[in-house]
This record gives structure tokens, C-alpha cells and sequence, in this order.
């Protein structure tokens, strides 16, 4: 199981890129891993089940091993399976005390407060790290754990939620849709006394996925898939062998078919659901992006310069909108098509400062706000140093560094190695000319 250690190590990495001076020569297929989001809540899902659960189609990630330390230093067992599975088996009791270093970096760490404290009544936290991207309270949680019968406090910088008695059902209003606090309500739900409805859920295929095999496990959930979820506690969920298959990335099949559109004459996508990325195919092919789908691939297909691409508008939005972890990777696309295309960030606070980076490899972008910008193509981009401020921004670097000129040094490779299993080994073979190295100290 990787460390904190290895964390800290991996500050110290950096992807070396040699841009291909906008070129559309890769080519070559690419299998879309598990999704990380839909992962992180299944590892937090198994603390309800009284038998271990296996989980299988597992990227292997940085957040998957954080997850991993998250559930082992409150007494749960993981085992790591054959390539891509793990088991995990809840503690029979354990005082449930999240890792303090690992929650203030991993966002999703919050997920686990739902789960533990309704099965061991008590959950001691720090509020919840992760990508820099906005202010990311935890209100919604909060609010909704006292609803059901929970105390909480904050002891230094601690939260402390305590439910001795154990949760009862409540009925909740959710006045953002936020996928982690539906995640974790609902898990939370599950094992309280009664009926709980959740109103105003988010919609994220995630959190389908996850609500569905909850209820093959038992659980008695009415509503996936729609805005109100209406669960009957049960206790602990008692099926034998239970077993989650996680669906395919649909945030990485996005970035590399808009790596695709950049830079491949074909790019093949396998193991992905396109109906996930509905909302990015429709603008592709609005600005003129040849795709040819099919059930669980795609492939992007044209060899045309990007200049011949128009510009499209873009606003954020819930699923099935157009998904905020794009928003970076999509913006890069549009710094190389032809036309002013206008972004809307509508989700999180914070989520433009990567532009910066863009406008110093040569993008033409006019940031009016936190949540607006226009984008002005084509420009040609240099490679430069560019430092990931968070995940899905660090993927936008690696994009831009490959459709550069020259070569760029991409650092803070942790980010991207928290979302992306072996970025550099995947792009390789597609004709990417990109290297890790370590800096020295
Ligand atoms: C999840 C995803 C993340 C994605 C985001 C939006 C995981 C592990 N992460 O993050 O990749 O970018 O959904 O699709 O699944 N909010 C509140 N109060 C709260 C909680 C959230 O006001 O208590 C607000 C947030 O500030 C934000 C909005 O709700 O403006 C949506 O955020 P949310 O869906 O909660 O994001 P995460 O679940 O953290």
C-alpha cells in the first residue's frame, strides 16, 4: 500500500512534454479506466455491508491508495486482488477517526463520514481538503447529519459528530445538487432507523452507480436516477459476496477524446459509456469534431488542422450538463479553434485561475471573473514550466503541452497521478513524446 510518504515524494515529480507544434499525428486506441468518483464512494459504500466486498475495474490512483489509508487507520482491512480489484472488509467496531493529513488533501474523504457514522455513531474529522477549485463547505453535510438525529461540534479544528442512539430518517432538502453529500446522506440513510428523503439530488452517473449497487446489496432505495431518493433504513447491509464492477472514467474518456480532436489523425476510445458524455460530444460536434459512436467506444476521426473547429459556448452545469471537470481540458481545446467562444463556470468558485498558464503559452483568454472568460482562437501555444493547481486543470497542461510548440515541464504530477493511472504510459504509445523525471531535491 503506497504512504503519505510516497505523497510528499511525488511532489517532487515532473512529466518533461515535447508539444507536437500543432500536428495531428497520433494515432492508436486507449483504454478508459474505472472512474475515480465512482470508486471513492464504493470503497466508502463497503463499511455498510457486514461481508467483505469485493470491488473490481479499480484505477490504480493516488486516491485509491489515500482511500485505502483513509479505511485502514479506522480498523477496516483492504486487500489489493489481482490487477484491478480490492476487497474491503468493515471493522465488526472501531472509533472512527479520519487520518488527518490524508483528509485535508483528499476532498472525498468526506464521503466516509456518512457511512461511519451511522454504522459506529461517531466520526471525528478535519474539514476536507482537496483540489484548490472554490471554497468547498461542508454545510450540506453538516445541516443534514444533526436532521437525522446527529450532534456535532468543532474541537480545535476537528468536526465531531456523535448519533449514540444511532441516525433516524429525516426528510432533507438539498439546496445545492452536490454529488459527495448525496453519496454520503445516502449512506448515511441506509442504516438509520426509518425513512429518510433526500430532495434535489445530484444526478452524476457516480452516484447512480453507486445507489444501484447498494440496492443489489439490499439496501431499500426508491428514486435512482431522479431528483428525490426515498430510503428505508435497514441496518447493516447482510448480502454474501458482494461485488462492485465500477463504470468506466467518463471525465477521462472526455479529456482524451479532446486530446483526440487536438492532435489524433484516430483516436480510438474502448470500455467508456458515451452516453456519459453527452453533453461534451454534442459541443465537439457543434464546432465540427468527426465522431463515430458506438455503445461502449468512439472514435475521433478527422486529421484536419484545429482551425477549421468553431467555436462554441460553454456553461457548467449538474449531469447531465456539461461537466465542471472538463471545463479545463475543454477550454484548452478552444484556445485552438477558430472563433470567440464564451465560459461559464457556474459550479465551483474557483475554477479559472488555470487560465494564467494558458495565456503564458500564448492563448488568447479574457478572464472578466471567477466564473467567466472568453476565448479567443486559434493561437499557437509554446511549451513553459507549468505548475497543476489541481487535477483536472493538470490534464488541461498536459493537453496544452502537447499541442505546443517545444517542450514543457508540467509539475505538482501528484495531482495527475490522483486521477490518472499512468498517464505517461498511456500517451506513449498514441505518439507522445513525455518523460517523468524526479527534480532533485
Ligand atoms: C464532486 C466530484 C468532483 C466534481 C464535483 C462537481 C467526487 C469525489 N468529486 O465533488 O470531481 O468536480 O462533484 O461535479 O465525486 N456545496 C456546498 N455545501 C456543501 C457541499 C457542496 O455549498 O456542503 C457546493 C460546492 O461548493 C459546489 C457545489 O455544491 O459549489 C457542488 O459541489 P459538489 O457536488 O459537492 O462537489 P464534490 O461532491 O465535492
Amino acid at each position: 500500500m503506497a504512504t503519505m510518504g510516497a505523497m510528499q515524494a511525488k511532489d517532487k515529480e515532473v512529466f518533461i512534454v515535447q508539444g507536437l507544434a500543432g500536428e495531428k499525428s497520433l494515432s492508436g486506441t486507449v483504454h478508459i479506466n474505472g472512474s475515480k468518483n465512482a470508486a471513492l464512494p464504493a470503497f466508502a459504500a463497503a463499511l455498510l455491508f457486514k461481508h467483505p466486498v469485493r470491488l473490481s475495474n479499480i484505477p490504480t490512483i493516488e486516491d485509491i491508495a489515500r482511500v485505502s489509508e483513509l479505511l485502514e487507520g479506522i480498523g477496516a482491512t483492504v486487500e489489493k486482488g489481482k490487477k484491478d480489484e480490492y476487497t474491503v472488509t468493515a471493522p465488526s467496531d472501531t472509533k472512527p477517526e479520519l487520518n488527518k493529513d490524508i483528509s485535508k488533501r483528499l476532498r472525498a474523504s468526506v464521503i466516509f463520514t456518512g457511512p461511519l457514522l451511522a454504522r459506529y455513531g461517531e466520526v471525528q474529522f478535519p474539514h476536507p481538503g482537496g483540489c484548490v477549485i472554490g471554497p468547498r463547505p461542508i454545510d450540506l453535510f453538516l445541516s443534514a447529519y444533526e436532521a437525522m438525529g446527529a450532534r456535532s461540534y468543532l474541537s480545535g479544528e476537528t468536526y465531531v459528530l456523535s448519533a449514540p442512539e444511532g441516525l433516524h430518517g429525516a426528510e432533507i432538502f438539498f439546496k445545492n445538487q452536490s454529488v459527495t453529500a448525496t453519496e454520503a446522506l445516502l449512506m448515511a440513510a441506509v442504516l438509520a432507523e426509518g425513512t429518510t428523503t433526500l430532495h434535489n439530488v445530484a444526478l452524476e452517473p457516480e452516484v447512480t452507480s453507486v445507489a444501484e449497487f447498494l440496492r443489489e446489496g439490499g439496501a431499500c432505495i426508491e428514486g435512482i436516477g431522479s431528483t428525490t431518493l426515498t430510503i428505508t433504513g435497514g441496518g447493516v447491509l447482510t448480502k454474501e459476496k458482494p461485488h462492485y464492477h465500477c463504470i468506466p472514467d467518463r471525465i477521462e474518456s472526455g479529456s482524451f477524446l479532446i486530446l483526440g480532436a487536438l492532435s489524433a489523425e484516430s483516436l480510438i476510445l474502448h470500455d467508456m459509456n458515451p452516453d456519459h458524455i453527452r453533453s461534451l460530444i454534442t459541443l465537439l460536434q457543434e464546432s465540427g469534431v468527426d465522431l463515430e459512436i458506438e455503445k461502449n467506444s468512439l472514435r475521433v476521426k478527422n486529421g484536419r488542422p484545429s482551425r477549421s473547429y468553431r467555436a462554441v459556448n460553454v456553461k457548467t452545469h449538474e449531469y447531465p450538463g456539461f461537466p465542471t471537470d472538463l471545463q479545463a481540458p475543454l477550454l484548452t481545446y478552444l484556445t485552438q479553434v477558430s472563433g470567440e467562444s464564451f465560459i461559464f463556470e457556474t459550479v465551483f468558485e474557483n475554477r479559472l485561475n488555470y487560465t494564467e498558464d494558458l495565456i503564458r503559452m500564448g492563448a488568447n483568454i479574457k478572464v472578466f471573473n471567477p466564473h467567466q472568460a472568453i476565448v479567443t482562437g486559434p493561437t499557437p501555444l509554446k511549451g513553459r514550466d507549468l505548475e497543476s493547481p489541481d487535477i483536472r486543470a493538470g490534464l488541461a497542461f498536459l493537453i496544452a503541452a502537447i499541442v505546443a510548440s517545444g517542450s514543457s515541464i508540467v509539475h505538482n504530477v501528484y495531482y495527475i497521478d490522483r486521477g490518472y493511472e499512468r498517464i505517461e504510459e498511456r500517451l506513449g504509445p498514441l505518439g507522445v513524446s513525455i518523460r517523468r523525471e524526479h527534480l532533485p531535491t
